[in-house]
């Protein structure tokens, strides 16, 4: 999936070197350091994250790490330079941003994120697929987290870069995102090879509950008996990052205890929303829709019981199709 060697470690470790270096000394750093301070970014935190800036212009990162033909063949194949297709002009992706290095599980840097400080558009820059990043692999934030806590119990995942280091700046040191990339299954196997448990904690506004319930199809064929999946929903308009800067570490908490959703909990309420269970089209419509996503999961236990409820719900067990019988075949 990833190769354990390759030219391209070196000039990310480069590249992010450069940009924490931007954000310390740069000219035009103070922008970018003021951005960090109305969001409440310690030094300490922006430190751990690497966090860093793009100063303007199009050529800041060409012209310091581009220096030969090969360096600059690296930079591009590392989508830190993109190219003018007409032209086959190279300049600097990421410009005018604060930048989040994003690292593989063993702390190298293989792709950034990076925001502008204002309300241009897109918000977000991420690098794209290269031969050693793979969105829909990596979590942002899983290295730190482990790096923070060795015998990590639970994870969060949330949506944002800025939700991760919003939670870890109050202390809540087990966040991780997505890379703007719905939740895939091969993130949830990442996890829970490494935690029992994990909560998932999107944004209380309509992309965030349909994260959810893809993150719930992701991890359905994950459901082994003795992991757990939960889901916090947050109030509309806000995110992880509003909440806990609102309310505090130790609300939050609170919040993930008290207000979050089992897995099954939320399958069935999720698939009920909009049903009338007291009719019998309606029982049939969820035992039609519940019936194939319980067929997914591998822990017995968990199978059977989620069967059970949708037997109590319904009157009907998991539906095994009747055998259609084969059409008379024609004669010759
Ligand atoms: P802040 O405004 O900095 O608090 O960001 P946010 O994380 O709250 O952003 P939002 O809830 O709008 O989006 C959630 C995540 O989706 C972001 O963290 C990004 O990873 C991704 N995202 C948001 N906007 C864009 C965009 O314009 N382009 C891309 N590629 N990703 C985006
Ligand atoms: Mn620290
Ligand atoms: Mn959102
Ligand atoms: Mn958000
Ligand atoms: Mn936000």
């Amino acid at each position: 999936r990833q190769p354990a060697q390759s030219p391209l470690f070196g000039i990310l470790q480069a590249a992010s070197d450069f940009y924490g270096n931007a954000l310390h000394a740069h000219p035009a750093r103070q922008t970018a350091v003021q951005y960090l301070g109305k969001r409440g970014i310690s030094k300490d935190i922006a430190g751990d994250f690497l966090l860093g800036y793009a100063p303007p212009g199009w050529d800041n990162l060409l012209r310091e790490l581009g220096g030969d033909s090969l360096k600059e063949k690296y930079l591009l194949e590392a989508g830190l330079l993109a190219e003018n297709p007409d032209s086959g002009r190279r300049y600097d992706r990421f410009r005018d941003r604060i930048i989040f290095p994003i690292r593989d599980s063993r702390g190298r840097v293989i792709g950034f994120g990076g925001r502008v400080l204002g309300d241009d558009k897109p918000k977000y820059l991420n690098s794209p697929e290269t031969p050693v990043f793979h969105k829909g692999q990596e979590l942002y934030g899983l290295y730190e987290a482990r790096q923070h806590n060795r015998q990590l119990q639970d994870i969060l995942v949330v949506e944002g870069y800025m939700d991760v280091i919003a939670l870890a700046q109050q202390g809540l040191r087990n966040a991780v995102a997505t890379l703007g990339t719905a939740t895939t299954p091969e993130h949830i196997k990442r996890l829970l090879r490494i935690v029992p448990t994990i909560t998932f904690c999107f944004d209380g506004d309509n992309a965030g509950r349909k994260a959810a319930w893809r993150a719930l199809e992701a991890t359905l064929e994950h459901m082994k008996d003795g992991i757990s999946a939960r889901f916090l929903f947050l109030p509309d308009g806000l995110d992880p990052d509003d909440l806990v800067r609102n309310e505090g570490a130790e609300a939050f908490r609170a919040r993930i205890s008290s207000q979050s959703q089992s897995l099954s909990d939320y399958f069935f309420r999720h698939l009920s929303e909009e049903l009338d269970l007291d009719s019998l089209e309606g029982k049939a419509h969820l035992a039609t829709l519940a019936s194939p996503l319980i067929g997914k999961i591998p822990g017995h236990n968990l199978q059977q019981l989620m069967e059970r409820q949708l037997l109590q719900l319904t009157g009907l067990g998991i539906s095994q199709p009747r055998p259609v019988s084969a059409p008379a075949s024609q004669p010759e």
